[in-house]
């Protein structure tokens, strides 16, 4: 069995404040702050606190202390969850405290932890802390003593931390979704989206001069609240990033001139970001880093696509992809036969609920021994589309009545069993025990019930983001160009343009 994290670690705000005092409660019970003391700690400027989550449900936190004036700084405090400890989430989020340590300028770092506890001790002696006094009695009511640990931050190194964390937003633009969302490194700062899903509701897919006209509309109010959001205003922002493509031409056009707009009026460095890849590259809003090799499955209304991705920023080779209808447009379409809304995905879900997947055996594209030579990577909905109309149109030609929980059910498996299977396939093919999944598609429950049997099954390691991470958004663009930066990249000229078939090989357009 393999273990799953999904944090997403992130800078806390005030309206974490209750969150933060459940947890508070839960792991320190009457040596708890008060809910003004966290308050206070939470709003001050010299503090820098983060939470970490799990399907925003709060796991985690943690704060350090920085004066200006001093070159020291000091743990405040850390909360892990029961059901987290062991996970590895208490060393990433001591990681990232140091890290901003660093950046503050701090030379050193101090903390307190109770004598009587020896886990957290292990982790901080494993970090460099050393021990350099006891204070007898310091925890009251129990009179357990203090050890004072000290960390050397001159000394300390790990790859990326103490680099300079650059603060990016993002664009994103290529569909439906308006997305503005800003990093500070690996550390998500605001994520803002705003669909125009419902205006394409009644024409049952998107439309791209529409798609294109809301994300005119969308883009300021978006962009003014992603940075109210992080507390920053636009001159904080050290580099913006945009998708140039894959997508739909004109969407991607609003948000690429917007960024070139962005960039000309603050002198700001611009960076033009493949959408595929910035799929992959949210990993590392959770995990700090997306570790490679890993073979990721980007699906949605608008992509279907297998990908073996070596290296993030230089090395992703497009597997295979659907040659007609995309993962997501095919439940959509199939939703209309059905007489379901618009978006399909979560209405099948639900029509399938109780349904027998083994009721009709719908056809799984490109799976056929002939098709695994030539397209083993490649993806076919339109032919399952097809049948599942037939067997609709046909029973009901006959008068019979058919069982849509059924219908729902078997084309649902139909659609993951190809899915899951292909990438498993490839996995296995390439020696990669990794397996990332991405897109709108990622919310059907179904396909992540199977991609987690198969992945036990073959000793596959499967990471999942959180799903407001999983859907088109402006982090995962923001994030990407963060990567590049750290990596020294130069920014992108102001010449590029909107792609829309930019291959995936193609990270960064300069
Ligand atoms: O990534 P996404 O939000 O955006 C675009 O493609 O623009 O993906 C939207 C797609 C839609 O086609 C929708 O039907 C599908 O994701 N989707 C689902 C589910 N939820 C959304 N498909 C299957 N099962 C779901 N539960
Ligand atoms: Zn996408």
């Amino acid at each position: 069995m393999v273990v799953h994290l999904n944090w997403l670690i992130r800078e806390a705000r005030e309206v974490d404040l209750a969150e933060i005092m459940k947890l508070e409660h839960a792991c320190f019970g009457s040596d708890s702050w008060s809910e003004n003391n966290m308050r206070a700690e939470l709003v001050e400027h010299h503090t820098y606190y983060l939470v970490a989550e799990i399907d925003g449900q709060l796991v985690g936190y943690a704060g350090l202390s920085k004066l200006p004036s001093s070159e020291q700084s000091d743990i405040q405090t850390i909360a892990v969850a029961a059901s987290q400890r062991g996970t590895g989430l208490g060393r990433e989020l001591m990681h990232r405290l140091i890290a901003r340590a660093k950046e503050l300028g701090s030379k050193e770092m101090f903390l307190e932890v109770r004598a009587d506890n020896p886990i957290a001790q292990k982790l901080y002696r494993k970090l460099g802390f050393v021990q350099i006094s006891l204070r007898k009695n310091y925890y009251q009511p129990d009179g357990v003593d203090a050890l004072i640990m000290r960390l050397d931050l001159e000394r300390f190194e790990v790859p990326g931390i103490g680099q300079k964390q650059p603060i990016v937003l993002g664009i994103e633009s290529s569909c439906d979704e308006t997305g503005v969302g800003i990093v500070r490194g690996a550390t998500l700062l605001a994520n803002v989206i705003s669909s125009s899903m419902d205006e394409h509701a009644r024409f049952g897919g998107v439309v791209p001069e529409i798609a294109a006209r809301a994300h005119l509309e969308a883009l300021k109010p978006t962009l003014r609240e992603a940075l109210s959001q992080a507390g920053l205003s636009i001159d904080d922002v050290d580099a913006i990033a945009v998708t140039n493509g894959p997508g739909l031409g004109g969407a991607l056009m609003v948000g690429v001139g917007a960024a070139k707009a962005l960039a000309v009026a603050t002198g700001k460095p611009i960076y033009a970001v493949n959408h595929l890849v910035g799929h992959v590259g949210v990993d590392v809003l959770e995990r700090g880093v997306v570790e490679t090799p890993t073979i990721a499955l980007l699906v949605s209304g608008g992509h279907t696509s297998l990908l073996l991705v070596r290296d993030l920023l230089d090395d992703v080779e497009l597997l295979g992809e659907t040659i007609d209808d995309a993962a997501g447009e095919a439940f959509d379409k199939v939703a209309r036969v059905l007489g379901l809304k618009y978006p399909g995905g979560p209405e099948i879900d639900r029509a399938a609920e109780g349904g027998d997947p083994k009721a009709i055996r719908f056809p799984r594209g490109l799976s056929l021994p002939k098709d695994m030579e030539k397209h083993r990577y490649d993806f076919s909905f339109s032919g399952l589309k097809t049948a599942v109309a037939r067997h609709v149109e046909l029973a009901e030609s006959r008068g019979e009545a058919f069982s849509r929980a059924d219908v729902a059910a078997s084309f649902r498996e139909a659609v993951v069993d190809v899915l899951v299977t292909k990438a498993v396939n490839a996995c296995k093919d390439h020696g990669v025990p990794r397996l990332l999944l991405g897109g709108g598609v990622v919310a059907n429950r179904r396909l992540r019930e199977f991609a987690q049997e198969q992945c036990d099954k073959h000793g596959i390691e499967l990471r999942i983001p959180a799903l407001s991470l999983c859907t088109d958004n402006g982090a995962m663009i923001a994030a990407l160009g963060a990567q590049l930066i750290m990596a020294g990249r130069e920014p992108s000229s102001l010449d590029f343009s909107a792609v829309s078939t930019l291959p995936v090989t193609q990270v960064q357009s300069l």
